[in-house]
């Protein structure tokens, strides 16, 4: 196998995802390696999870920086420092510059907990639940400048259930983004999918996934 890609994950919270994506990444054949783990909160409960699984975890205060951009050079200068090749974005709650995001370009992904192109931003599963969707979801995307925008890598559904609170609803796809940002980084970090002219290229020995109904037919 070739060498495997060096991954930062940035995190806000709890970094759950990051567990996921650090949990995989401990399999021999994986292809990326988890080389840095960084959270502009230094009180985030997953870099605590990080720190004491042994990956290297750096904090980096974005309060303690004047501008937006002075914060990116600090984390710039950490994954420049770490040999970092791809970024995993993993409920990293900064928006990013254009500067940043250009120079990450095809190179970093995000999670997000729904069907994207709906329900971008914030209380998305909120937002499902108000508009009575059957099927809600997840979506990892390369990263662009416009927040929750960018080619798409994969998406994994989940049934909207009669009941549902936006709580048991998150609880439902966060299970399916366990599985779904894995298996995402798996591929860009193997070269299996990669971005052309801003549209996805899928090598032809990835394999689909099965389709679901909602209500079950
Ligand atoms: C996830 O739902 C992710 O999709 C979103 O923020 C949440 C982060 O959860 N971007 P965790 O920190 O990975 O547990």
């Amino acid at each position: 196998m070739n060498a495997k890609k060096r991954t930062a994950i940035l995190i806000s919270g709890r970094g759950s995802n990051m567990q996921a994506l650090a949990a995989a990444a401990r399999s021999a054949d994986f292809p990326a390696e988890i080389v840095l783990v960084v959270s502009n909160r230094p009180d985030a409960a997953g870099l605590e999870w990080a720190t004491a699984n042994g990956l290297a975890t750096l904090a980096i205060d974005h309060m303690a920086h004047a501008t937006r951009a002075a914060f990116e050079s600090t984390l710039q200068d950490a994954l420049d420092a770490a040999n970092v090749e791809l970024v995993a974005l993993a409920g990293f709650m900064r928006l990013m510059t254009p500067a940043f995001v250009r120079h990450w370009r095809d190179r970093m992904i995000n999670i997000h907990p729904s069907l994207l192109p709906s329900f971008k931003g914030l209380h998305t599963h909120e937002q499902a639940l108000a508009a009575g969707v059957r099927i809600a979801g997840c979506t990892v995307h390369f990263v662009r400048a416009e927040m929750d925008t960018g080619p798409i890598i994969a998406q994994a559904a989940v049934p909207v259930l009669s009941g549902d609170t936006p709580a048991t609803l998150a609880a439902r796809v966060l299970e399916a983004e366990h599985t779904l940002y894995p298996a995402a980084l798996r591929l860009v970090a193997s070269g299996q999918v990669r971005c052309q002219d801003d549209k996805i290229v899928m090598s032809e020995d990835v394999k689909t996934i099965s389709s679901l109904y909602s209500p079950a037919i």
